[in-house]
């Protein structure tokens, strides 16, 4: 992304710390969804987050931190920034951060005793992560603290990818700072890792970069859940629901060719259904679904692109009032995982009346 093309200002970013500086929320831009930020060194702005989001309080927020100004970054340098938040930081996570940060990718560490439990959940360990946005870099930069940053969306609901998005989801919050820094390049959230348990690293929450791609740039294994894995990792992570993300229409997998078994599973559908369909397919074979009628909406066929359009599109689709909305089967392979978990609990969670059932 250009920073010359981006829709906003040095005014709009002094006054997003003026707002941090006083203890308010702010949102933020990043390359994956926009954030709802505060000073991670203010317990009172922090628990607004929680009160804000209807968040419950056990939910650990991830740590923004700001790129080391050295124009020869080193991983001592990082290692500077890490300092006052995480301990035990091993070789292999350096190499990692190396790699990929400023970037989607959030470590867990064993956390410095005196990370506020507000941040942890209680937790004795803390998520890092130094965003690649530069709007976001900017303001952690000139802010000169760390802020904390969940999505910017109610608890369980969609991650919001716009400036707009944010707006919609806290109308009832209309002096909210929200820092426009136009359309999220990712679009869904940070791969998480766990480095917390000495050299055994495992993956929390699936995301762009893969474990395959952090294995051939570092030489660093990553588990995957069902690999080394142990249920209570996964509680710690809540996007580990099994309703997350989620839309308020009703919202189902179909596999490939067969929308019309789909359909049928589902006779109470009424009449208006929304169809994604791959754009590299040729248009969906409509014979004998006559009774409903079906809008189609192209999504992009690659993992990358689908990812940047996913929760785009189901925004758009649920304001549309439809009865229904389908979404084909990712395919398999590592690259589609983070778009699979995200579609799979988006469905889950989805409909008007599952969707408070989970996660409140
Ligand atoms: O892309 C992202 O990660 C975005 C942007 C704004 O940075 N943030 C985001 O935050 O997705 P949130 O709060 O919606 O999700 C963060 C996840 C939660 O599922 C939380 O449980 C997990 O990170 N998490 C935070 N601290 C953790 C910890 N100490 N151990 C394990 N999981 C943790
Ligand atoms: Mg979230």
């Amino acid at each position: 992304m250009l920073e010359d093309s981006l829709p906003y200002s040095n005014i709009a970013v002094n006054d997003a710390i003026q707002a941090l500086q006083q203890g308010g929320l702010v949102a933020i831009p990043t390359e994956t969804v926009y954030g709802l930020a505060a000073d991670a060194t203010n317990i009172e702005a922090i628990q607004k987050i929680y009160v804000m989001k209807n968040r419950p309080a056990n939910h650990p927020l991830i740590v923004h931190l700001a790129e080391p100004e050295n124009n020869n970054l080193t991983e001592p340098d990082w290692l500077s920034v890490l300092t006052p938040w995480a301990r035990d930081v091993s070789e292999e996570a350096l190499r990692i951060i190396f790699a990929f940060w400023p970037g989607p990718l959030t470590l867990v560490f064993k956390k410095d005793r005196h990370v506020f439990n507000e941040i942890t959940g209680g937790q004795d360990t803390v998520a890092l992560r130094s965003p690649a946005h530069p709007v976001a870099q900017e303001l952690l930069r000139k802010f000169g603290k760390a802020v904390v940053a969940p999505s910017a969306n109610r608890f369980g609901k969609i991650s919001p990818t716009s400036a707009a998005d944010v707006r919609n989801e806290f109308t009832n919050y209309p002096d909210l700072v929200v820092l426009d820094g136009g359309d999220c390049d990712i679009g869904i959230e940070s791969t998480i890792v766990d480095l917390s348990n000495g050299d055994c690293a495992t993956l929390l929450r699936p995301g762009a970069i893969t474990p395959a791609e952090i294995f051939k740039r570092t030489g660093v294994v990553v588990n995957k859940p069902g690999v080394v894995f142990d249920n209570q990792l996964t509680a710690r992570v809540s996007g580990s629901f099994r309703a997350h993300y989620a839309p308020t229409t009703p919202l189902r997998i179909y596999s490939p060719g067969r929308l019309l078994d789909c359909l049928s599973e589902y006779p109470d559908i009424k009449t208006r259904v929304a169809v994604a369909v791959w754009d590299s397919d040729s248009s969906l074979n409509q014979d004998g679904i006559s009774y409903v009628q079906i809008n189609e909406v192209l999504v992009p066929a690659g993992s990358v692109e689908f990812a940047n359009r996913l929760y785009r599109v189901l925004r758009d689709l649920d304001q549309q009032q439809w009865d229904l909305i389908l979404f084909p089967e990712p395919p398999s392979g590592e690259e589609w995982d983070g778009v699979r978990d995200r579609l799979q609990r988006a469905c889950f969670g989805s409909g008007p009346s599952l969707s408070s059932h989970s996660n409140n």
